[in-house]
């Protein structure tokens, strides 16, 4: 718990969320997922853009606070908040038009599986975009306390996750669109995955 209370301010509101739900381009009625919700930067703003948010947290803490936050929502009708994770996502097959995961992929202990889920879960034609922030480019601005070794903070044993991987990955099972990269998200270097759903 207390490794996450260091980043609460950016896991509360956070540029690279904002960013992300732009490029998604998330629609009044849609019904999205946000893998790895967090405190729920990315679903509450999803929520109140009109859409209906499963935020799906493995983290007991994470949800608790997510909960209460949600209670405070205007739209919290339209946020869902439930345990689960990339790998055992419990949503039924075909149901979302855009999932996102902000800074979640370096947790995720069987990728396979994560996107395998994704897949699942995604409608035909549904968006995906996978982002986690690079925190060992020094150009990222906050290198100095999350970069790696030496840094202020090591961003709890960050791993950084490969583009290409996940790209192989995503298109061996099925995703349509595929794209993985390093490039900017909000200002921040990161890795990003664009799919979409077959
Ligand atoms: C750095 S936080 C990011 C939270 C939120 N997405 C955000 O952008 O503020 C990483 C989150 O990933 C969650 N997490 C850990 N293992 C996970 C997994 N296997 N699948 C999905 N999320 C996971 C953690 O509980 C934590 O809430």
């Amino acid at each position: 718990m207390l490794r996450y209370l260091r980043w609460a301010p950016s896991m509360w509101r956070s540029e690279i969320n904002t960013a992300v739900l732009e490029m998604l381009a998330v629609q009044p009625g849609e019904r999205v997922l946000d893998v790895g919700a967090g405190m729920g930067a990315g679903s509450v703003l999803a929520a109140r853009g009109g859409a209906t948010v499963v935020a799906v947290e493995p983290t007991p803490f994470m949800r608790r606070v997510l909960s209460g936050r949600r209670l405070l929502q205007r739209d919290r009708s339209r946020i869902e908040v439930v345990d689960g994770s990339a790998e055992e996502i419990p949503v039924a097959d075909d149901s979302i038009d855009a999932v996102w995961a902000v800074n979640t992929m370096h947790h995720w202990v069987d990728v396979q599986r994560g996107v395998g889920e994704i897949g699942r879960v995604i409608r035909p034609g549904g968006r995906v975009l996978l982002v986690d922030e690079d925190f060992h480019d020094p150009a990222h601005p906050d290198h100095d306390r999350f970069g790696g070794e030496g840094s202020a903070d090591d961003h709890h044993g960050f791993t950084m996750v490969d583009a290409d991987a996940m790209g192989t990955l995503l298109s061996a099972a099925g995703f349509g669109d595929v794209v993985a990269a390093k490039r900017d998200v909000g200002g921040r270097p990161a890795i990003v995955v664009t799919a979409t759903g077959a």
